[in-house]
């Protein structure tokens, strides 16, 4: 079953019945705010998560992924999570410093 961990929210948990899901779906359905700023496209990359930990099986980075990761603007262990889907396993990540919004409480 995939698990995503967020762990700057408090080590916050979603649990996922279903596999091969976006990542930012399940966050989203789960009641999180999370930043994507071009409506989950693939065309900025405000919904980037920081993987702090990874044992799960996740899909392939897309194309746009590999264009901003050659621009510098995807991290080694960044990625999409508009783009990134968990099939399952379990993540642990974290929302960037730049993508914080003002009105959630963010813990270390
Ligand atoms: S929401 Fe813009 S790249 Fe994911």
């Amino acid at each position: 079953m995939p698990r995503i961990i967020i762990q700057n929210l408090g080590n916050f948990s979603i649990d996922s019945a279903d596999t091969d899901r976006k990542v930012i779906e399940l966050i989203h359905e789960n009641g999180i705010d999370w930043m994507h700023a071009c409506g989950k496209k693939g065309r900025c990359t405000t919904c980037k998560m920081i993987l702090v930990r990874n044992s799960a099986k996740l899909s392939e980075m897309t194309e746009r992924e590999h264009f901003y990761r050659n621009q510098g603007r995807l991290g080694e262990r960044e990625r999409l999570t508009c783009q990134t889907r968990i099939l399952e396993g379990e993540i642990v990540i974290r929302v960037a410093e730049i993508n914080k919004f003002p009105h959630l409480h963010y813990t270390e």
